[in-house]
């Protein structure tokens, strides 16, 4: 049965405020007849000069606006904080939460019946699930689509993953500033977000692959017609949630998780969406932890064959058939009954899609790998929890143990690597902390520490490295990320001191410090306190707040009660 507009109580009331706020829709030249009665869908827009991944959104927009007009709702685009990932410093995780608290309360106090989310870069996506799933309102989401693929002398390049090798070819002296300006140009060929199966494109994965965007929709390039034909498409079927439904509650439920997390270890996607997904199912009360990650992870294949890890990028990806394909490629590992966006379940809506020979995504009978590409690690240097993306890290490193050389910063941790002299073995650990929530603050992507000089001009291509930070999806190497918990709150990263021994074995998924426990407490025991970051504004909000990174960092207060 139908539901009563949402919108009704603003619009449609004896009250002097309905006539009112009537009236200043007809301030702007709206007859009646255009307006009453109709649905108001929301368009959640994050396009934003200073977001360059998200810009075209305006024009996206449109192309939803369209789909609302046809199908006899009211469209009404607001504005949201934007977060650009190469703009925002110290990092743009530091605004996710808050990104999602202006999303959430842009929704609940507005006469919205329905909400059409326009996301693309990595945090933005997150933040609008976040806020929508607090709402509850019926929403959908519109990825805003990768960049065409990059080429530099008839090479594929992939933002990020293709930028830091060229880069690291700079630091060695191979290639000079004429190579990198033209590079420049060739790894950005249009608008868009990164095109490898970084953090946006993974995000954008999972927001199919949950049931909260209409089907096709996490590929195709942002300057493709095909996006904008979803764009519109997705208006109109959101003037028939406005009365429908389903909600974000009803949609993002357990089984809905299990298949997103699925997509993610199948596509070899960004461990920065283990963190996002967290918070999401926080929002709702659905119970998810790491070890839901690591379960699914030992009976997910890896499937995807896409950079940073493997070959292709998203617009190859798109056209062999997109998130829509690897789903149903997957569906023997999903759960089918999962109800989507579009009304039906997830199982009704992949029988309808056509798939057809490509070799982007791989045969369940014939994966990249058995298994999923994340891996949850435990051990006494992080009793809950870190991550390694076994699939873009280095075989010969995943079962190793060295002497650790400890960085207390980014930039003693950037002097020692850009030093030609600084002493390092190919089988050392780099240890990097005070780089987690609280400690950097706002758990940035410094995880993945550039290779030392010295190593480099030995042929070393991978160490291993470890932190309590986050990486970019569009990273590789073997990197163990989001120890948990912190080094600045007192967790056992604290107490490494260069020459310890680490162990990393990712077989057994253990992360072992072979120092005695007396001795790790009484390291620990004697530490300083850090001196908080902040102690005014949001600043001060996020440290008092902001939860470890096995929980999914969001806010205490924010999440479900
Ligand atoms: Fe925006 Fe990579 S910088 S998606």
């Amino acid at each position: 049965m139908a539901n009563i507009l949402r919108s009704q109580s603003w619009f449609d009331s004896r009250e002097y405020y309905s006539f009112a706020r009537r009236s200043t829709l007809r301030a702007q030249g709206l007859t009646r007849g255009i307006t009453e009665g109709k649905p108001v869908i929301g368009i959640c827009n994050t396009a934003s000069d200073l977001n360059p991944c998200n810009r075209h959104l305006t024009q996206i927009a449109e192309a939803v606006k369209r789909g609302v007009w046809a199908a006899g709702g009211f469209p009404a685009e607001f504005p949201v904080i934007s977060l650009g990932e190469m703009f925002l410093k110290p990092t743009a995780m530091l605004y996710r939460n808050l990104m999602s608290m202006d999303v959430e309360e842009m929704i609940r106090a507005n006469p919205i019946d329905a909400v059409v989310l326009l996301g693309g870069c990595d945090k933005t996506i997150p933040a609008l699930l976040m806020g929508a799933a607090s709402a509850n309102v019926p929403a959908i989401v519109v990825p805003g689509g990768p960049m065409l693929s990059g080429t530099f002398r008839g090479a594929a390049l992939g933002s990020g993953t293709d930028g830091r090798k060229h880069f690291d070819m700079y630091r060695a002296g191979q290639l000079n500033d004429g190579d990198m300006e033209e590079l420049e140009c060739s790894i950005a060929r249009s608008q868009g977000h990164c095109m490898v199966m970084g953090t946006a494109s993974s995000m954008a994965l999972i927001a199919e692959a949950l049931g909260m965007t209409l089907p096709d929709a996490a590929a195709w390039p942002a300057v493709d017609a095909r996006r904008f034909a979803i764009a519109e498409a997705s208006g109109t079927r959101a003037v028939a949630m406005a009365t429908t439904g389903p909600t974000p509650a009803q949609v993002m439920t357990p089984d809905a998780f299990h298949n997103a997390i699925t997509a993610l270890m199948a596509a070899g996607a960004s461990t920065n969406a283990v963190v996002h997904l967290l918070a999401i199912a926080g929002r709702l009360g659905v119970p998810l932890t790491l070890d839901d990650f690591e379960a699914v992870s030992n009976r997910s294949p890896l499937l995807l064959d896409l950079k940073p890890h493997g070959r292709f990028l998203m617009e190859d990806f798109a056209y062999a058939g997109g998130a829509a394909t690897l789903l149903q490629i997957l569906l023997p590992l999903l759960k089918p009954n999962a109800i989507t966006i579009g009304g039906n379940t997830l199982g009704d809506q992949l029988a309808q899609h056509r798939a057809h020979p490509q070799q982007v995504i791989r045969a369940l009978d014939n994966p990249l790998d058995a298994d999923g590409g994340i891996k949850v690690l435990r051990g006494n240097l992080a009793p809950d929890g870190a991550l390694i993306k076994t699939s873009a890290a280095s075989p010969a490193l995943q079962n190793t143990r060295g002497r650790a050389i400890v960085f207390d910063s980014k930039d003693d941790m950037l002097a020692k690597v850009n030093d030609e002299s600084f002493d390092v073995q190919p089988d050392s650990v780099l240890v990097l902390r005070n780089a987690g929530p609280h400690g950097a603050p706002g758990f940035p992507e410094w995880g993945h520490m550039p290779l030392p000089k010295s190593l480099m001009a030995r042929g070393v291509t991978d160490v291993v490295r470890i932190s309590d930070a986050r990486m970019s999806g569009t990273s590789f190497g073997t990197v163990v990320l989001h120890i948990s918990p912190e080094s600045a709150i007192g967790g056992p990263l604290a107490a490494v001191r260069d020459g310890d021994q680490i162990e990393l074995n990712v077989p057994d998924r253990r992360l072992t410090l072979h120092v005695p426990a007396d001795q790790i407490e009484a390291r620990l025991a004697s530490r300083n306190q850090p001196t908080p970051h902040y102690t005014r504004g949001y600043g001060k909000l996020f440290l008092d707040h902001v939860e470890q990174a096995h929980l999914g960092c969001d806010f205490d207060f924010l999440k479900a009660k």
